[in-house]
């Protein structure tokens, strides 16, 4: 392969790069994509809870990994207030309230997330409880601080 070739390819990795991390996604988009994949991770677990789907410890372990990282990813995206107009965000403005305990609940949630790995829950006895207290903070905030679809 000659050198023109090589480069070639180097510009269009870059392009590729800078599209799926730089300007087009904004924090908003950043945070919806990591709220999306906290959300089918749950459907996982949700499925595995209920006993629909046989209970899987390792599969369990990967879904709480993903949905911390993905969580961690989306605490500071919130900080910045809510832009409005600029795009269709469902986060209300008490988010950034003085009085707002929104940021608490995010790590209250990265705290339940964490909780649940260092048990490393070996049946779904002892995953019940850990998966309860993982789903209560996702109604609880949604309730205080997401607005409905329109
Ligand atoms: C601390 C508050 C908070 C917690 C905890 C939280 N969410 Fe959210 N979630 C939000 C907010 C605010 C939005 C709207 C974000 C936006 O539109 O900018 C959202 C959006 C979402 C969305 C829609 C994403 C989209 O744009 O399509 C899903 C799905 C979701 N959350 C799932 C979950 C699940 C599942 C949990 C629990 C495991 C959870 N969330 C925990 C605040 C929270």
């Amino acid at each position: 392969m000659d050198i023109k070739r090589i480069s070639i390819i180097a510009t269009a990795a870059i392009a590729l790069a800078a599209s799926a991390y730089g300007a087009g996604h904004s924090p908003i988009a950043q945070r919806q994509e990591a709220m999306k994949a906290i959300g089918g991770q749950m459907r996982t677990l949700g499925g595995m809870a209920q006993g629909k789907v046989a209970y899987d410890d390792f599969a369990v372990l990967s879904a709480l990994e993903i949905m911390r990282d993905a969580a961690t990813t989306a605490r500071p995206l919130f900080a910045n207030g809510d832009n409005p107009g600029a795009e269709t965000t469902r986060a209300k403005p008490e988010i950034w309230a003085a009085d707002s305990d929104f940021d608490a609940r995010l790590g209250q949630l990265i705290a339940s997330l964490n909780t649940a790995i260092t048990a490393e829950p070996a049946d779904l006895a002892s995953f019940g409880p850990l998966f309860g207290a993982i789903a209560q903070n996702c109604k609880g905030c949604h309730e205080k601080y997401r607005a409905p679809k329109n």
